[in-house]
């Protein structure tokens, strides 16, 4: 063979070897999850292209629907038909639920190398392990109880300050009601309507009677007058929405706030990923302030690791799990998804004044005691639990049922999950 035509013969083969190590250079990696609106595709993007730019292969499984429902069936089908992903969005009690069914991969190597304990939180920390070894990997702190608002629509009636109690909100509402303005963009889906729920209890009863009720599921406080009361709230807010909110998704309910076809919005802090997609600047096109209670209701998400085989996935895993709590990923996702970074060290130099504000009200609420984790979003109780929650919220918002049989009908459905 001609030396030049063996040369490149020979780099050909070298760099086919390169090409075939680079490809493999990060494993592979199917990840699902259920981040399919403007804000959140753009965050889950981010960790797309990372993951790629060091060699590895990303298997997308995205699965529509906000609050991940759809996405939590798809992926009981998925572990059933033992074949599950490597990598599913999946966050609180529910890693522990998994876990108990040795189904997870655990993560800890890379997280004793990196010393994870030390630069979470440990109250995220916790919710991360199984028998003491990491089996996921927190990529963000969301705080549920937020309003977000359109300063022009509100400024239309003369609202200059965010609400600060439920009945101010009640107030400012019934002004915006007579001047033909729908005062709250909400999506009617068992989702939503719970994330209001609770964040109305969280503002009527405050963060010791929350977790009594919500979390310790204690049957007085379930069936109290403070519950009653919650009740009627939601009531009322039912009151606010537009004929039009039954099963709209909760991006498009963010959507009519900024077009100012509503005012506020109740929702997490993912909304905030919506309006900045959007090209939306905070404290000029849309304010937030945390709904009452003086609290901080915590959603965080999370990547848990399911039981994958084979080298090339086991070192998907790792480097997945190496690269969500890196600290340039944590600024860099957190920026796009609205929420703040799980990790301590990480600075907000970058980050708005909603983020700023829901920081120092997370240091506060530990500090306090008032941290509470939210049911709606898998936080809290167990997803039977939960699931008579939203069910029975629902019902209530989409009926004329009275707050007195809300609290009886609650009590007993959750009893009833508890002992099945
Ligand atoms: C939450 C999740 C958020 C956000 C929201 C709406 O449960 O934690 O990241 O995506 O659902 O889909």
């Amino acid at each position: 063979m001609h030396l030049l035509k063996q040369t490149t013969a020979i780099a050909f083969g070298l760099g086919l070897l390169m090409a075939t190590t680079a490809a493999h250079a990060g494993g592979t990696v199917e990840v699902l999850h259920w981040w399919t609106s403007g804000g959140e595709a753009k965050a889950v993007g981010e960790l797309k292209k990372s993951f790629e730019s060091q060699g590895g292969t990303w298997i997308d499984s995205p699965i529509a629907g906000g609050g991940g429902d759809a996405a939590m069936t798809a992926l009981r089908a998925r572990v059933v038909a033992g074949n599950p992903p490597a990598a599913v969005q999946l966050k609180g009690p529910g890693i522990q639920e998994w876990a108990r069914q040795d189904v997870l991969n655990d993560v800890d190597e890379v997280a004793q190398k990196e010393q994870w304990d030390k630069v979470l939180p440990p109250v995220l920390a916790a919710i991360m392990k199984y028998d003491g070894k990491y089996v996921a990997a927190p990529v963000n702190i969301h705080r549920v109880d937020w309003f977000w608002a359109n300063p022009a629509v509100l400024a239309k009636v003369g609202i200059s300050e965010m609400p600060k109690t439920w009945d101010e909100f009640n107030a400012d509402a019934d002004k915006l009601k007579a001047a033909g303005i729908t005062p709250l963009a909400h999506g009617g889906q068992p989702w939503q309507d719970a994330t209001i729920f609770e964040n109305v209890v969280l503002g009527i009863g405050g963060a010791d009677f929350y977790r009594k009720a919500m979390v310790e599921l204690d049957p007085n406080a379930l069936t109290s007058d403070t519950m009653v009361k919650s009740f009627d709230q939601l009531r009322k807010l039912r009151g606010y929405v537009d004929a039009n909110f039954s099963g709209r998704d909760w991006n498009l309910a963010t959507a009519m706030v900024m077009r100012g076809e509503a005012a506020f919005q109740i929702m997490g802090d993912w909304a905030k990923g919506e309006f900045l997609a959007a090209g939306k600047k905070p404290g000029v096109d849309f304010v937030c302030a945390p709904t009452p209670g003086g609290a901080f209701n915590l959603n965080a998400d999370s990547f848990t690791f399911f039981k994958v085989h084979g080298a090339d996935r086991l070192e998907g895993q790792k480097v997945l799990a190496s690269l969500i709590m890196s600290p340039g990923f944590q600024e860099t996702f957190n920026l796009a998804k609205g929420s703040i970074p799980a990790r301590t060290d990480v600075s907000l130099d970058k980050f708005d004044a909603c983020a700023v504000k829901s920081h120092e009200d997370l240091l506060a609420a530990i500090k306090n005691n008032t941290l509470v984790p939210s049911v709606a979003h898998e936080m809290a109780v167990p997803r039977s639990v939960r699931g008579e929650f939203l069910d029975l919220v629902t019902k209530f918002f989409n009926s004329d049922m009275s707050s007195a049989d809300a609290v009886k009908e609650l009590a007993a459905a959750v009893k009833r999950a508890q002992t099945e």
